[in-house]
């Protein structure tokens, strides 16, 4: 070979790793979530140079937050900081009350400032030298603080003349994993359960690791690792060992764990004759199996329990209450500083009362009945996760109880996760919603956060998306909900549009452009299937069992309340529930100016309007046309808006990386397709009831009703048992 040709080879085959190099950099799985670290075009001047630890004893927390700024200052700015020992100019100075901070006095935030939890960021002069502080009272406080900091910079903000003080508005912000021990995801969506049971405790998946940096960047500070329909085995030793396992990777984060508590534990695990709750064995039982587990784990949240619904046993099946199934396990966790989350998702299959108001009828006589460390833990809305619902009343009606609110991260009656919905907008929905119980601006988020009836505690549980898949949440875009939770159990007031926008720079890309097109995208993806599956107050019309697909027309399951019909009631004469006075009268267990709004034809919204009444077919709507043209026309406006999503995400090619994109285009494709079937199937069916013909301009279904009837999906994922 000649030099020239030589040449030409070497530099060929530099281009040929160049080039391969650059794809593994554009190349993403999502798997780096948030935490992506993308290099800032321009390293800004204000940029720290070094990091060190103001601190007479570094603990664990404090050695991950530092290991953060040095992952992130590596990837961000392009070369790690320095770890210095000594404070220099702009360096970034981490310290804490709880680290023997070796700062000058009067340097610490204090405890009214920013409580246990909570963080100030502040650009200021240590030793006559310019610094930014992340200063806290706990070390958990700092690695939150870190964890802003960085999540400023990476999203390109300003990192000069900091003034920042955070601290979280509520106490237990968790995740509640409905994660069988077989590893399958009871509404999961993303592959099986992270948590590798069977591996545990001798391989412990480095990935839990990334977990808890995730959960700990949004301020989630516990999680329960078990489905709430339980299973006992998780108490036994064998598995305590395991759950012990997990537990020291979360700690360093500053997350807990927590177990579900099956009822019948004591019967199942020891043979013991009864579960009831006011048994002394029973007692005895429950108090030495909780004091086993704090063996394990020493700093143990907690039990979550589901109790005496959907089969699930319970206090009542020894006629005793909620309040006293609750409290016996509180007793148990008290004097080791536990919780009880009790959840108030409870309906009875022989109860003729309309399933939606049973919750409220159960629980409000028992305000003031439960021990002081339960937590009643009350989903957003008084049915099951629905695309939209009113909030739940007992949101402001036990004044005496700290109620936790559960909102349902994975999407299980929102297209699973090939939709893209986010779900912050319905969060903020609910959470800004005034329950008028203590006058005007008694919103459930008030409520929840403690500042209505100064709760001794206060917390928000998220249902998680989390699986095995490399992108975790089953989407790139279902991250976002992820995100959102931890951020608005931080702070029940933030806005959606605000998450969404900071979720999108620090996911995919910096420029004002490509962020306003995606957070537009995301800002009305969630009406958007609530146009297509459950327009104007419908509800619960999803396939049996999986939640897959529309099936309005199912009127015969072995309960009525798990049908369809049950909640749209559709007649040749009208649809919707009748919930006023006329009816179940649901509308009555709000406080009076909302149950007056809702429950009058004429100031009901038409969002809620067939979840509070039953009206004829041709009823006028608000814009002067009838009840059955705006139905068909929010289905055509579901499926359009989709179809914006679909042109606005085209748009981004090249911005971001080929796979990504990708996913998400097929993704998206699927929605569309999904969204034409569920306008079609539904008008299919209603028209066989109400035999109109369609508005004008409006395709008929391509097929006919005995179709989608026909169509099923037997290995739809995420069943229950
Ligand atoms: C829904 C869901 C169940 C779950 C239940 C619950 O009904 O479909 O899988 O167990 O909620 O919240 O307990």
């Amino acid at each position: 070979m000649g030099l020239k040709n030589f040449i030409t080879h070497i530099a060929a085959a530099f281009c040929l790793l160049a080039s391969s190099l650059f794809q593994q950099a554009v190349a993403e799985d999502g798997y780096e979530l948030w935490l992506r670290y993308e290099k800032l075009e321009q390293v800004p001047k204000s940029a720290p140079r070094s990091v060190v630890a103001a601190c007479s004893d570094l603990s664990p927390t404090l050695d991950a937050a530092l290991s953060e700024i040095l992952r992130a200052s590596a990837s961000i700015l392009g070369t790690p900081l320095k770890q210095g020992d000594r404070i220099s100019r702009h360096a970034l100075v981490l310290t804490s009350e709880a680290c023997g901070a070796t700062l000058p006095n009067g340097t610490l935030p204090n405890a009214d400032e920013v409580g246990t939890e909570g963080y100030v960021l502040q650009s200021t002069l240590i030793n006559g030298k310019p610094v930014t502080l992340i200063a806290a009272q706990s070390d958990i406080g700092v690695l939150y603080g870190v964890f802003d900091y960085l999540r400023r910079m990476s999203s390109g903000e300003a990192i000069a003349d900091l003034d920042v003080i955070s601290r979280p508005k509520t106490q237990l912000r968790l995740l509640n994993h409905w994660d069988n021990l077989d590893r399958h995801v009871e509404r999961g969506y993303s592959g099986q359960s992270i948590w590798d049971w069977h591996r545990l405790p001798g391989y412990v998946d480095p990935r839990y690791t990334d977990y808890a940096r995730a959960n700990a960047s949004i301020g989630i500070n516990g999680t329960s690792l078990t489905n709430v329909n339980s299973d006992a085995t998780v108490l036994t030793p064998h598995y305590l060992e395991k759950v012990a396992a997990i537990a020291d990777v979360l700690r360093p984060y500053g997350i807990k764990v927590y177990l579900t508590a099956r009822f019948s534990a004591p019967i199942e695990l020891d043979g013991l004759a009864t579960a009831d709750p006011l048994d002394p064995a029973v007692q005895t039982w429950w108090q030495a199996k909780t004091d086993e587990i704090y063996d394990y784990v020493p700093d143990f949240g907690g039990f979550l329990v589901k109790a005496n619904s959907e089969g699930q046993p319970g206090p009542q099946d020894y006629g005793r209450s909620h309040a006293e199934g609750a409290n016996m396990l509180a007793k148990a966790v008290a004097p080791h500083g536990g919780v009880v989350m009790w959840r108030a998702f409870v309906y009875s299959a022989e109860e003729p009362e309309d399933r939606v108001r049973q919750a409220y009828t159960e629980f409000v006589p028992l305000d003031g009945q439960f021990a002081e460390n339960v937590l009643v833990q009350v989903k957003n809305g008084p049915l099951d996760f629905q695309p939209r619902e009113p909030f739940h009343p007992l949101f402001g009606a036990m004044p005496e109880t700290p109620l936790m609110i559960e909102l349902q991260i994975t999407k299980e009656y929102l297209g699973f996760s090939t939709h893209l919905a986010y779900l912050g907008t319905l969060w903020e929905e609910v959470l800004a919603a005034d329950t008028k119980t203590k006058g005007d601006g008694t919103t459930v988020a008030s409520v929840v956060d403690g500042e209505t009836y100064d709760y001794a505690y206060t917390g928000m549980a998220g249902v998680s998306n989390i699986g095995t898949d490399r992108n975790w949440a089953g989407s790139i875009f279902d991250q976002a909900n992820w995100y959102a939770f931890g951020r608005l159990a931080w702070n029940p007031d933030a806005s959606a549009e605000d998450i969404a926008r900071e979720w999108v720079k620090q996911t995919f890309s910096r420029k004002p452009e490509v962020v306003d097109e995606i957070t537009d995208m995301m800002m009305k993806s969630r009406e958007a299937v609530v146009d297509y599956m459950t327009p104007l107050g419908l509800t619960h019309l999803m396939g049996t069992g999986h939640h897959y697909g529309p099936a309005p027309w199912v009127d015969d399951l072995g309960r009525a309340d798990w049908t369809p019909y049950y909640y749209h009631k559709a007649t040749r004469g009208g649809i919707g529930f009748d919930r006023t006075e006329t009816g179940s009268d649901a509308v009555d267990q709000y406080a009076g100016p909302v149950a007056q709004e809702w429950a009058s034809l004429e100031t009901v919204p038409d969002s809620l309007l067939l979840w509070f009444h039953h009206v004829p077919w041709d009823y006028e709507m608000q814009d002067g046309s009838t009840l059955w043209q705006s139905l068909v026309a929010h289905y055509a406006r579901g499926i359009t808006t989709v179809a914006e999503m679909q042109s606005e995400w085209a748009s981004l090619k090249g911005e971001i990386d080929s796979e990504r994109f990708n996913q998400v285009t097929d993704y998206l494709n699927i929605q569309h397709e999904e969204a034409q079937w569920w306008r079609d199937a539904s008008i299919a069916y209603w028209q066989s009831i109400n035999q109109l013909p369609l508005p004008a301009g409006e395709a008929p279904p391509p097929h006919d009703l005995d179709y989608y009837k026909s169509l099923s999906f037997p290995n739809a994922p995420g069943q229950g048992e």
